[in-house]
């Protein structure tokens, strides 16, 4: 039975091309539901619908404050329509949203994170710039489980990447993500592994 993994995105989706490309080669022993997003049109939903995998999204463009009845509501919406994917694993490749207390109450300790620093190196949405602004030499990236804080959850893997001189944030980040697809592919597909066999007798 094939271990089922849900893809969330926000933005351009190259580390979920890295996954689907991993599928399309035979390279994934898990497979790939469904790809979801906060951002209708964002580039890495089209990169699903090219692999004919399916998408969904619920939509929050503008930020809605945590704590506030219209985001508990997102998020309980959100949460629904993983649910209804029956994921084993949701990875969060790229998603630029904080999963609230309903989502992580409903899949905890099935949540992986990519982040473009050595946590707790840099944690939060400018990694990038903050390692560059900090002088940092080397950086690099991390697969963590997702718990309710702000890039705290237990490592799984972590590489370092150096900074070159003259480098700017779309040239370090370039580099760094590089790294994160073959950590994620490979990260993917030890959970996988590791994962107990479903029933031999259901489809
Ligand atoms: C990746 O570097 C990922 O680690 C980062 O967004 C990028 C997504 O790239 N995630 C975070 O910063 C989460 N805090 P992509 O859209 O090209 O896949």
């Amino acid at each position: 039975m094939a271990y089922r993994v849900v893809v969330l995105v926000s933005g351009s989706g190259t580390l979920l091309q890295a996954l689907l490309d991993a599928q399309a080669a035979g390279a994934l022993d898990a497979r790939i539901v469904a790809v979801g997003s906060d951002q209708p049109g964002c580039r890495a939903l089209a990169r699903a619908q090219d692999a004919g995998v399916d998408t969904f999204v619920v939509p929050m463009t503008t930020l809605l404050p945590r704590g506030s009845a219209a985001r508990q509501a997102w998020d309980e919406e959100f949460a629904r329509a993983v649910d209804a994917c029956s994921p084993d694993l949701i990875v969060l490749a790229g998603f630029m949203k904080l999963l609230g207390e309903p989502f992580m109450r409903r899949f905890a300790g099935r949540v992986i994170n990519t982040h473009p620093a050595m946590l707790p190196a840099f944690p939060g949405a400018h990694a990038v710039r903050d390692a560059l602004t900090a002088g940092a030499t080397t950086t690099g990236s991390s697969i963590f489980w997702v718990d309710d804080g702000v890039d705290t959850g237990s490592l799984i893997v972590q590489e370092p990447v150096p900074v070159h001189p003259g480098d700017d944030e779309d040239t370090l980040h370039e580099r760094i993500k590089v790294t994160e697809r073959r950590l994620l592919v490979a990260t993917v597909n030890e959970l996988a592994r590791r994962a107990p066999a479903g029933d031999p007798t259901s489809v």
